[in-house]
């Protein structure tokens, strides 16, 4: 079995290639390697890859973008692949206000090329990723993948519904099996430095003041990364096949062979809660600057994960304060912090 896994340098990336090598799976890696955040951590995480694969090759990796159509194709042709999954995109929502272009570039015209070549060299199953922002202004927490989301409130959230939609076109075009995943903020060692838990503990270790946005009234169903790689893994071999029955049309079903999953949680948790935890865990107060709402910002996020527990087994075991202990643990080890 061989797989390809694009954003492989990347937080989630990382750790799901981490998991199929340890299984002894072979996998391509893409990753273009860019700099959106520190690239020292994409490095490092990438020469980790290289050592664990080392003793049986299991591990090959290739520098490039996947808006690259001609590069991308080589890989295709080079491999004979299993299956592909697309983790690769510009992630972050305030970037996706004010350089949209590359959120159209890397995560549409990316995922057009993934899709046609996934397609031409017969890819048994392709998963991708997609976003719990995608429900934008909807309000009926928990929010099931059944619900509505047609209201997005930024581009990054657009880009991805966007490939959901293109996702379900090609699965019903060519009978390509395709999964999405709509990750809820995935947090964990490794993890990565534009987001909250990374800038809060820098902040706090070095005596800067955090931008606390809305007085830390987010709610968020933060989900820790070892649950999230388990969920996806369960996916693999779980084929979507074509439905002939009778079904009721919504944002996640369909005849075609299409699956959408909640990869979330299922804990309601508030930023300021979340950093009065990694305060503890670092013992040590932060100084906090309280801004406004952010743009584009969604105020809450809760995931109903009834569908992933029923049909992959995905069951979330660990929570927020085990999460944020082990993230703040690896942290110091990897800023040297004593
Ligand atoms: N982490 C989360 O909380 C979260 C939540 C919802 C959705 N997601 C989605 O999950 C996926 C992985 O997220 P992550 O947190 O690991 O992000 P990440 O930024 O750490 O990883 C993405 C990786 O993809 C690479 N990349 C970006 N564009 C590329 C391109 N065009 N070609 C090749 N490589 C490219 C980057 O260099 C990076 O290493 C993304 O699609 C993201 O939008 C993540």
């Amino acid at each position: 079995m061989k797989i390809l896994i694009t954003g492989c340098s990347g937080f989630i990336g990382y750790h799901l290639t981490h998991k199929l090598l340890s299984k002894n799976i072979k996998v391509i890696g893409v990753d273009m390697m860019n700099d959106y955040y520190d690239i020292n951590l994409k490095k490092k995480r990438l020469s980790n890859l290289k050592k664990l694969a080392k003793p049986n090759k299991n591990f090959v990796f290739y520098k490039l973008n996947i808006s690259d159509f001609k590069k991308l194709n080589k890989v295709f042709n080079e491999n004979k692949l299993d299956y592909v999954i697309n983790l690769a995109a510009q992630a972050g929502v305030r970037d996706s206000i004010k350089i949209p272009q590359r959120y159209l570039d890397y995560n549409i015209t990316g995922f057009l090329n993934i899709l046609e070549l996934s397609n031409k060299h017969n890819i048994k199953h392709l998963l991708y990723a997609s976003t719990s922002s995608i429900y934008g202004l909807n309000k009926n927490f928990p929010l099931k993948e059944s619900e509505s989301t047609e209201h997005q409130i930024q581009f990054y959230a657009v880009t991805k519904k966007t490939n959901e939609l293109m996702a379900h076109a090609w699965s019903q075009l060519y009978n390509l099996p395709v999964t999405g995943f709509r990750f809820f903020t995935v947090y964990g060692p490794w993890g990565r430095p534009d987001m909250a838990l990374y800038k809060f503990a820098d902040s706090i270790i070095n005596n800067k003041p955090i931008e606390l946005f809305n007085k830390g009234d987010h709610v968020r169903d933060f989900t820790y990364i070892d649950d999230v790689i388990h969920g996806i893994y369960s996916a693999i071999k779980k084929i979507p096949k074509k439905n002939n029955k009778n079904i009721n049309f919504n944002t996640s079903n369909s005849t075609s062979p299409f699956k959408i999953y909640n990869l979330g949680c299922g804990r309601e948790v508030t930023l300021k809660n979340y950093l009065r935890l990694i305060e503890k865990n670092l013992n040590k107060k932060a100084k906090i600057k309280y801004l406004p709402m952010q743009l584009g910002d969604i105020h809450k996020t809760s995931a109903d994960i009834t569908l992933a527990k029923k049909e992959l087994g995905y069951n979330p075991k660990v929570n927020v304060e085990e999460g944020i202990k082990n993230f703040i643990s690896w942290f110091k080890y990897y800023k040297k912090y004593k």
